[in-house]
């Protein structure tokens, strides 16, 4: 018998639902996007994106259910993310699903966010060799809101190996591409730009040697510093004519991105080494970025499990697929459950 589970993800600016049978395979997986909203403010508007939540939940359920040919009764488990992530978005989608599973008495069931990123790598649209993924695994998480670095022990045990000490690296991407006059989400813009153009630029890496943290705040700040140096930033005030101030903002791109590139895939390989780990897996929305991908499938001497760009930002199906891993070991959850928009990774047994 298959286990059908309804996931829900709306813990920043997407509104994601995703049907997925035994917790790999994908049925529907609709995401209404609030890029064009957030876009006008080159960042996340909270106050706007949970307002766009509320008018987004019902259609985008509807279309889930539309796309998978299925009829909401075939649903067994009904999950939803409860947090890391901004509140007044959070809140949208565990109301939508805590109501879905009193109204069809089916089985309910909290994700956290970050684990949700980890379980993409389970999903068929992963790559990797087989879904045999043994343990320990070494898991990167990187989006805009964490850069964590854990090792998973087996389903839902993690250990912190290391995290960011200041800015997370897709934040980190997303203010390098504001200051080069680049959109938003900056990561997908700064690839884009940036291309296979191998800077003359050299931007620091933050080692933090002996640990496994991350840190982006001073690269940030040398973006910042060799913007202005070229008269790249401000841009009104660029003493440049068009081409070269296009060909500036290429090598900035390129520059920064191969030190993020390298900072992470570094420092993912050797905790790997360092842990004797079976695997690694990278997720969130910066494991979409090409080069990090390719850099790490190139150093690593293990198996590397990598969710298709479009499963490394957020969506409903890494959601339902954590916790179909959750129901195989736990009871469903109470529904008195709340958002906890500060949730780590490591807190996940309830
Ligand atoms: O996981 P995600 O969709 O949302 C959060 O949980 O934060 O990650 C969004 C972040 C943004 O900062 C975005 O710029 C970054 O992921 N991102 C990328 C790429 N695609 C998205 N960063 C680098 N390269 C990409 N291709
Ligand atoms: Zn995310």
């Amino acid at each position: 018998m298959s286990t059908v589970i309804l996931g829900i993800e709306t813990s920043c600016d997407d509104t994601g639902v995703s049907i997925v049978v035994d917790g790999h395979l994908i049925k529907s997986n609709v995401i209404a996007s609030q890029t064009s909203i957030h876009n006008q403010h080159g960042g996340i508007v909270p106050e706007l994106a949970s307002r766009q939540h509320i008018r987004d939940i019902m259609p985008v359920i509807d279309l889930s259910l539309k796309e998978s040919e299925m009829d909401i009764t075939d649903i067994d488990i009904i999950s939803a993310t409860y947090g890391p992530g901004l509140a007044g978005s959070l809140i949208t989608g565990l109301n939508a699903a805590k109501t879905i599973s009193m109204c069809l008495s089916k089985p309910f069931y909290g994700v956290n966010h970050l684990e949700g990123h980890v379980y993409s790598a389970w999903l068929d649209q992963a790559t990797g060799p087989d879904k045999q993924i043994g343990f320990p695994i070494v898991a990167l998480i990187a989006s805009g809101g964490h850069t964590d670095l854990v090792l998973m022990k087996d389903h839902g045990i993690y250990e912190l190996l290391g995290h960011t000490l200041d800015d997370a690296a897709g934040e980190c991407f997303d203010k390098a591409a504001r200051i080069l006059g680049l959109g938003f989400p900056g990561g997908p813009e700064i690839q884009k730009t940036a291309g296979e153009h191998l800077s003359d630029f050299h931007l620091p890496r933050a080692w933090l040697p002996g640990t496994s943290n991350f840190s982006f705040s001073g690269l940030k700040t040398a973006v910042l510093k060799l913007a202005i140096d070229q008269n790249v930033y401000p841009e009104d005030s660029s003493k440049l004519d068009k081409k070269s101030r296009d060909n500036l903002i290429i090598e900035i791109s390129a520059a920064f991105q191969e030190s993020v590139v390298d900072v992470l895939s570094s420092k993912v390989i050797k905790a790997a080494s360092d842990h004797r780990a079976k695997g690694i897996i990278i997720g969130g929305g910066v494991a979409a970025n090409l080069p990090l991908r390719e850099r790490i499938n190139q150093l690593s001497p293990i198996p590397t499990y990598i969710p298709v760009p479009r499963l490394c930002t957020d969506n409903g199906a890494m959601i339902a697929a954590a916790a179909y891993y959750q129901q195989l070991r736990q009871e469903p959850w109470d529904l008195k459950l709340d958002i906890n928009p500060g949730l780590k990774i490591y807190d996940i047994v309830h």
